[in-house]
Parts: C-alpha cells; structure tokens; sequence
C-alpha cells in the first residue's frame, strides 16, 4: 500500500500549476504527501493516528493529527487549499465541508472503494464503500474532469474502487 495511486500520479499530471497548497486528508503514512512535495507542492498532511504522522517527513510537509470527523467543528475551516487528496478513506457527511475546502479553480482529486470490493477484501462495512457512481453525486457541485469505476485485478491489488478528478468553479 506504500505505492503511489497510478490515479493521484495521472490527476497531478494534469493539474494546470505544479506547486500550491494541497492537503492530504486521511494521509495514513503520507505515501502521497510525500509524492506530492518531491514535486514541489506545499502540503499539510493530516490523520487521526499520531503514530503514521510520526512515520514520515518532507522539505514542504506540515502535518497535524486532526479528527476530520468532526463535523460540528470542522477542523479546517479557515484554511483553502489548491487541491485535496483523498485516497482509501470516506465518511460522506465531511464531504460537502471538503469541496468547500477547495479554492476556486482548484482540484479534488479522490479515490476509495467501490461496491464489489466487500466480496474480496476489506473495507467490508457499508460505510466506507461507495455506491455505484456516488463519488459522481457527491461531487456534483463541482466540474468532472475525469472518473473510473474499476476493477484493478493484479498480482499486488485487487480492487473495486471509484475515482474522480473535479474541479471547483
Ligand atoms: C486506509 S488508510 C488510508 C491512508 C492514506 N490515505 C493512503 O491511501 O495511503 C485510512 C486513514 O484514515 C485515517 N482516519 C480514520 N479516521 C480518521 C479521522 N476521523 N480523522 C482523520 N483521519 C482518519 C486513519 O488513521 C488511516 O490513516
């Protein structure tokens, strides 16, 4: 799992600037925030779990241990970033809270499980598995710029999963 989304590395391809302000949500331990500053972008990771923050460093990383479940007091609202990265993680409530966390003109770049993936692995619980096309509803707001729905089938993954690349205009 320390490998790089082949969709972050395609999405970052096509991010019209090559630095800003990027937030890795749920970053576990930082496998894209790393990425993301060898490429010169600034970035603040963020995860519940202090122990997979401590697990990792980077010229341009900040990170700090937030519970971005906490709708009631979302965490970070007083910050915009030029682009969110979300990778293996979902809780639909902070998704409304996330887009507005995207500046205008900038990026969400998202990719979880898709139903299909509780018959071969976990996440088995509903909760963390999209719907068939709900990572399309619950951007809706935004502008699609590019989406799968796939199965990776190989010797290192089997996956279901929905990715998106959306735009906030
Ligand atoms: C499956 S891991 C994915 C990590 C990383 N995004 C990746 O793809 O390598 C899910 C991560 O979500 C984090 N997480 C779970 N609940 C969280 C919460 N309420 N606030 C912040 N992070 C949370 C976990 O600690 C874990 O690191």
């Amino acid at each position: 799992m320390n490998k790089i989304s082949n969709w972050v590395k395609y999405c970052l391809e096509a991010l019209p600037y090559k630095n800003g302000y990027v937030l890795d949500l749920a970053c576990g331990k930082g496998r894209h925030s790393i990425y993301l500053s060898n490429l010169g972008y600034n970035v603040l990771s963020v995860d519940i779990d202090e122990h997979k923050l401590n697990n990792f460093n980077g010229k341009l990383i900040k990170k700090k241990v937030i519970d971005v479940e906490n709708i009631n007091n979302w965490p970070l609202k007083k910050k915009k970033f030029d682009a969110i990265v979300v990778t293996n993680f979902l809780n639909r409530q902070i998704f409304p809270l996330i887009i507005r966390s995207i500046k205008k003109g900038g990026y969400l770049i998202y990719e979880t499980f898709s139903e299909g993936h509780q018959k071969i692995g976990r996440p088995t619980n509903p909760k963390y598995i999209l719907k068939p096309r709900e990572l399309l509803r619950l951007s809706n707001k935004m502008q699609l710029v590019a989406y799968e729905n796939i199965y990776i089938n190989n010797p290192s993954n089997h996956l279901f999963q929905q990715r998106i690349l959306a735009k906030n205009v």
